[in-house]
């Protein structure tokens, strides 16, 4: 599964990439909002950085316009994916922009339905978004699962992008139903790395090893 990091958080990014834990970057209005910054010139140096696919999210909510500025965004990097809005508009635009061979990301995708029309369109990602599911008392995790069912049944080469992670548990359960790419936050990500009996094993190691007296360096 390639990890994707959700944040316009320049600094983040670039730690985790530094580790290799970046294998692209999603980013969305309320994300360039929270970084306080400018999303040409953000999302410029986010690809200056990454060298996978970062998305980068149209406003515009009629598809003539929403096609000018995916190719607006998709002008700052190779590595821009535009993102689309799963409406009946951004699926036009998601049609004419994979035409043209950039890539689309159609986000806000809360069906299978909705996963199957933007595959058809061409999405070269489908961002279904479980942590809101999950807030209206709906398992998200059986939308990531339905949609590897259907995209299989059919080999539809669309990416499954799951979105709107928000534990990591949101990270396992992904990996097991077989999503191609979690885009998670920063902090999520660096938290797969902690475990309890992780943190107790090597308080015990430290007490030992004070104990023998001894120096490595
Ligand atoms: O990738 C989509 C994500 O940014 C939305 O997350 O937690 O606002 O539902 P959340």
């Amino acid at each position: 599964m390639r990890f994707f990091v959700d944040t316009a958080d320049v600094e983040a990014i670039a730690e985790l990439n530094d580790l290799g834990m970046v294998d692209g970057v999603t980013t969305n209005p309320s994300l360039i909002l929270k970084s306080g910054r400018d999303i040409l010139e953000v999302t410029r140096e986010i690809c200056s950085i990454v060298d996978g696919p970062v998305s980068a999210e149209v406003v515009a909510l009629k598809a003539d316009d929403m096609i000018a500025e995916g190719r607006k965004l998709a002008e700052i990097a190779p590595n821009i994916a535009v993102k689309v809005p799963l409406t009946w508009d951004g699926l036009k635009t998601c049609k004419v922009l994979s035409d043209e061979g950039r890539m689309v990301n159609v986000t806000l995708c809360f069906s299978a339905n909705q996963a199957l029309l933007a595959a058809k369109a061409g999405a070269t990602f489908i961002s279904p978004f479980i942590g809101r599911l999950d807030d209206i008392n709906i398992d998200g995790m059986d939308l990531i699962s339905d949609i590897r069912t259907i995209y299989d049944n059919y080999g539809f080469e669309t990416n499954i992008l799951a979105a709107s992670i928000r534990s990591v548990n949101h990270m396992t359960q992904c990996a097991l139903v077989g999503a191609d790419v979690a885009t998670a936050p920063p902090n999520v990500i660096k938290a797969m790395a902690s475990h309890v009996l992780t943190d107790k094993g090597l308080d015990q190691f430290m007490k030992d090893w004070a104990k023998t007296g001894q120096k490595i360096l």
